[in-house]
């Protein structure tokens, strides 16, 4: 099942991470997909807003990770657009074996070591400012979820 959502926004984009923040829990796992500029760390932005976050989300383009750790839990931001090698490992397993939310950009790098239950959204640029978000969840905890917000 897929749910699909428009986004006018940027603002929308936010809001509709900041829904989803209201069902997290600890070992969630978001994968960002979708063309440059297309809204993926505006959706981080609104995410970790929800989650109290007060440092500035950057895509962490060169570092592969961000860890955020002011929240009401953990935020790690992985944008994987810049690894070498698919089995490159960055330490992706010790992340998700850890207390908190991780959020990939570019999980199509990285496909071969993404956990089999996650919740996928695809980002599609409609025009300057809409985008069509695609939601497809993985594993009955993310279908719930998805079901409860969306
Ligand atoms: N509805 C929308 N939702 C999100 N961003 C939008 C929207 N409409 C326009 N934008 C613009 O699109 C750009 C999205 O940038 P953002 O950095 O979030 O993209 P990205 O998908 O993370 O790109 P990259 O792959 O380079 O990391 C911003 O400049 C933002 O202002
Ligand atoms: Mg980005």
């Amino acid at each position: 099942m897929n749910y699909k959502l428009t986004s006018r926004s940027e603002f929308d984009t936010m809001e509709i991470a900041e829904n989803l923040e209201s069902e997290k829990f600890s070992g969630m796992v978001i994968c960002l997909d979708g063309e440059l500029g297309s809204g993926k760390t505006c959706f981080v932005k609104g995410f970790a807003k929800a989650l109290g976050i007060t440092d500035t989300i950057t895509s962490p383009t060169f570092s592969l990770v961000k860890e955020y750790l002011d929240g009401e839990m953990p935020l790690y931001h992985m944008d994987v657009y810049r690894l070498e090698d698919e089995k490159e490992d960055f330490g992706l397993v010790d992340y998700l074996n850890q207390e908190g939310v991780c959020i990939i950009e570019w999980p199509e790098m990285i496909e071969s070591q993404l956990p089999e239950e996650r919740l996928d959204i695809r980002f599609k640029v409609i025009d300057d400012n809409t985008r069509v978000l695609i939601f497809t969840p993985y594993g009955e905890k993310y279908e719930e979820l998805c079901e409860a917000v969306l």
